[in-house]
């Protein structure tokens, strides 16, 4: 097959129209499924970007599936490999081939990593390439990238994972009260489970990330075979509820943890306190939390999976090789910086408690242009608190209307801003 660029380079997308002096660099994709496709998407979006911070812009060199390509001459015509074919075979046979022939390889599979990890690693290093794999746990999470490089140094004690996001979005929806069939009919019919889900739900599939995890932050070999799993399907919706009740939130935890004075690597379900760090994590997100003397306990979350997420993670890997990481961009077009920005608001006011008080406030803030979003008011003798959320106002609106607030005759202290951020991303 030939080589050529990625289908949106070819659309044009937002293609950068300036001649592009340097090399290109050519990138051989096998697998063009959920992540292949995706990828392709973001390489043609994102090439003119890249070849500004690295100097080079990555091209599709040929892209293999079942029905189309030839691996041989896609190997032939790349500098770097990307497999997101998954399985075992032929993925292994090709990721070894590659390394063997001086490319490096990005790949986003956890079930080869997790079984075949230490022959990868090794051929890596024989062959002065590199072998990257954010994309293999927890999505677009970079926890690979965490716990290899920016805690490389650290001694750790303990990892603590939802490192699946199909069952994570089950027990949730069973903590609204469905049963375990419904939810997982629920989870299908959103697209956050596979027509065969049984690796997701009896956690095997978290036991080949936590593998991966342990190998990385304990440098022990851990393979797939060696971590006992557990997974959610002989659950009861009432145990969650009960739970709750006791304030208990119900999640599949993968751990890998030293414990008598070697490491143990598990999955199975298990309840946390409110206060947790991944028992706010809910839906189809993951969030793995890493604990250690030095560092106390970091916690990661964001989207598991996900053509498009999941894309990114590998784009992510394969600028890493063309550029050392941690290397700032060179300047590109600055931003103008924006100051006046709009925010929703809490507003707090003490006033004196007469009638048309609340009236009087509101017409005062939409003329400034805020409209209230909820509102609470308390006696205090002869005087009221009036507390109030605002929809988003810019500040130099926002300033407008204070000033208009504390001039009226019923205020009793200046009023107080605060602002507030209205975004929720859990699910
Ligand atoms: N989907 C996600 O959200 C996600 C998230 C994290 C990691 N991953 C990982 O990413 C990898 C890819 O997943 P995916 O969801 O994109 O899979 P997918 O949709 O099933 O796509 C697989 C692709 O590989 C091709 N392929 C499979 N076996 C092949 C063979 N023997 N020879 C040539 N081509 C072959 C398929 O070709 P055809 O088109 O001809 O069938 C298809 O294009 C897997 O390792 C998966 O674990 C996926």
């Amino acid at each position: 097959m030939s080589a050529r660029p990625s289908s949106a380079a070819l659309r044009g997308g937002n293609a950068d129209t300036r001649p592009h002096p340097s090399k290109p660099f050519p990138i051989g994709l096998l697998g063009h499924g959920t992540v292949g496709s995706a990828f392709d998407t973001l390489l043609g979006e994102r090439s003119p970007y890249v070849q500004r911070l690295t100097g080079r812009a990555p091209v599709l060199a040929g892209t293999l599936t079942r029905s189309q390509g030839s691996f041989e001459e896609i190997l032939a015509g790349s500098e770097l490999v990307v497999e997101l074919l998954g399985g075992i075979e032929p993925a292994r046979e090709y990721v070894l081939r590659a390394m063997r022939a001086g490319r490096h390889v990005v790949t986003a599979n956890k079930q080869l990593l997790s079984q075949h990890g230490e022959e990868l690693f090794a051929a890596a290093a024989e062959n002065g390439v590199q072998l990257r794999f954010e994309a293999a746990v927890a999505g677009v999470v970079p926890v690979v990238r965490v716990l290899a490089e920016s805690l490389a140094g650290a001694h750790l004690e303990r990892i603590h994972g939802i490192v699946n996001g199909t069952t994570n979005f089950i027990l949730s929806e069973m903590e609204r009260g469905s049963s375990y069939q419904e939810a997982l009919a629920e989870t299908q019919r959103q697209g956050y489970a596979e027509a065969d889900p049984s690796d997701d739900v009896s956690g095997r599939d978290a036991a080949a990330k936590m593998a991966i995890l342990a190998r990385l932050a304990f440098g022990t070999p851990v393979h797939l075979d060696e971590v006992p799993y557990e997974g959610i399907e002989h659950l009861q919706a009432d145990d969650l509820q009960y739970a709750r009740e006791l304030g208990l939130g119900l999640k599949l935890i993968g751990t890998a943890e030293r414990r008598d004075g070697g490491l143990s690597v598990r999955v199975h379900p298990a309840f946390l306190y409110a206060g947790h760090p991944l028992a706010s994590v809910r839906g189809p997100f993951n969030a793995v939390t890493v604990e250690s003397d030095a560092i106390t306990e970091i916690t990661m979350s964001g989207p598991g999976a996900g053509g498009r997420q999941t894309a990114s993670a590998v784009l992510g890997d394969v600028v890493s090789v063309m550029r050392p990481p941690c290397v700032p961009p060179p300047p590109l077009e600055p931003l103008a910086l924006v100051r006046d920005v709009s925010s929703s608001f809490y507003l707090h006011m003490e006033v004196a408690d007469r009638p048309g008080v609340l009236g009087e406030v509101a017409n005062v803030l939409g003329d400034c242009g805020a409209s209230i979003k909820s509102v609470v008011q308390r006696g205090l003798g002869e005087n009221a608190r009036l507390v109030m959320v605002i929809h988003p106002i810019s500040q130099s609106r926002l300033d407008d209307a204070l000033q208009r607030i504390a001039e009226l005759d019923f205020l009793r202290s200046a009023p107080r801003a605060i602002r507030v951020i209205e975004e929720e991303f859990n699910v």
